[in-house]
């Protein structure tokens, strides 16, 4: 056997999925083989989550069936609201989300996998995160912790978690095009994560700890809080030249929400949510002022880059969309978070049920051959 390494796993497939189909090269993305662009259309973030578990889209009665599961778990203990609520304000937001699925974890003693369980597992873990990261969110906004009061959808009962204020229909509607747009995309690093973690048959909320751990890095969806705040920092859009050719071109540093190791051309997320950031646009001057600087940004960008097969990703504007719906500037990747929760729990579900092997590699030793151990005397 000839070893050989690929740097950061490139090409190299660890699992089969009937989960989710990505051409990098041609711009599609499918869950179960439906378009992207026909779920955000004609779907809801319920119907994704039934199609991810159960593998169809459901019919109205296997969706009021799953939205009544749900119901029963939105809500936390009092005992984890106030971990997390003794938790400092200006603690790291997703360093939050880990302490609240590692306490989850802690209770964890059941560490045996079977499909039913598994699936009623996976959609409480899933209702469990509106209230997790809701509540995150308030504590950092210094407000109460909040029980979720039940509404007609998942997207509506957490934003009616997070804000004291009503919320206008069309802001439901863009939150929950935004849980399908990031429920999930096959296997990336914090996926990955998960799936290591759960080969060794531990618990499932302890994978979505694996798997929070790797998504906060800038790389990955730090970059959707990353984005947003490159473009805070370039204020208006008359400084977008300038900042582009100190910190990108001269100072070689990485544009946040830009490129990606599948797609080698816009990947399809980005499309939607720079549509659904025009909207807002509209209505918004602060909107505003920020999708015209995302915008042009992306055209400077996209001119220096294309050829190396780098365009905007799914990060470059949801932090604008997220921005438009009232959230602070740290929020786009709690809210990733949040919706990859159903894509980590169905990969590693996927995994553990059907090709459950331990994930461990090997490492190609490069260092210094055997050597006899010389008394410290003698050094
Ligand atoms: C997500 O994998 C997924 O599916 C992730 C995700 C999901 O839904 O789970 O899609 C979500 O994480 C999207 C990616 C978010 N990250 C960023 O926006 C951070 C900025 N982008 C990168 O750092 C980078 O593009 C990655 C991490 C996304 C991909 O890295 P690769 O495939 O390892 O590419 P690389 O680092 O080897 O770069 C190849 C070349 C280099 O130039 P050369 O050394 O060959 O001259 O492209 C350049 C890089 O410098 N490059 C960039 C760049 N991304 C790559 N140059 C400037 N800005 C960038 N953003």
């Amino acid at each position: 056997m000839v070893a050989e390494i690929s740097k950061g796993l490139e090409d190299v497939f660890i699992k089969t999925t009937t989960l989710t189909n990505i051409d990098g090269i041609k711009g599609i993305l499918r869950y179960r083989g439906y378009d992207i662009n026909d779920l955000v259309e004609h779907g809801t973030y319920e119907e994704v989550i039934y199609l991810m578990i159960y593998g169809s889209l459901p019919t109205k009665e296997q969706l009021n069936t799953l939205k009544e599961k749900m119901k029963k778990h939105y809500n936390i203990s009092s005992d984890l609201l106030n971990i997390l609520a003794k938790l400092p304000k200006n603690a790291d937001a997703i360093g939050m989300l880990e302490v609240a699925f590692s306490v989850l974890a802690s209770g964890e003693v059941d560490y045996k996998w079977k499909p039913d369980a598994d699936k009623e597992k996976a959609i409480e873990l899933i209702a469990k995160s509106l209230s997790i990261v809701a509540n995150i969110y308030r504590i950092k906004e210094g407000l109460p912790v909040k029980n979720a009061v039940i509404k007609e959808s998942y997207a509506e009962t957490f934003l009616n978690v997070c804000f004291d204020k009503p919320v206008p229909k069309e802001f439901v509607n863009v939150m929950d095009k935004a849980l399908i747009l990031y429920a999930d995309h096959e296997v990336p690093a914090s996926t990955t994560a998960a799936l290591v973690v759960s080969s060794t048959l531990t618990d499932m909320a302890s994978s979505i700890v694996a798997g929070l751990a790797a998504l906060k890095g800038p790389l990955h969806g730090g970059a959707a809080e990353a984005a947003f705040k490159q473009f805070i920092d370039i204020g208006n859009v008359n400084n977008v030249d300038s900042w582009f050719n100190k910190h990108v071109l001269e100072n070689k540093e990485r544009l946040m929400g830009f490129g990606h190791r599948v797609y080698k051309t816009t990947d399809p997320r980005s499309k939607i949510f720079k549509r659904f950031s025009e909207t807002f646009s509209k209505y918004n001057k602060e909107v505003d002022r920020y999708y015209q600087i995302a915008s042009k940004l992306e055209n400077l960008a996209t001119n220096e880059f294309s050829h190396k097969g780098i365009f905007a990703n799914t990060d470059f504007y949801s932090g604008i969309v997220y921005y438009g719906l009232g959230f602070a500037p740290y929020m786009p990747t709690p809210l990733f978070a949040l919706s990859r929760v159903t894509g980590w729990l169905a990969h590693v579900m996927e995994y553990v049920e059907e090709q459950e092997r331990i994930i461990r590699p090997r490492a190609i030793y490069v260092g210094i051959d055997r050597r006899d151990y010389v008394p410290i005397d003698k050094r």
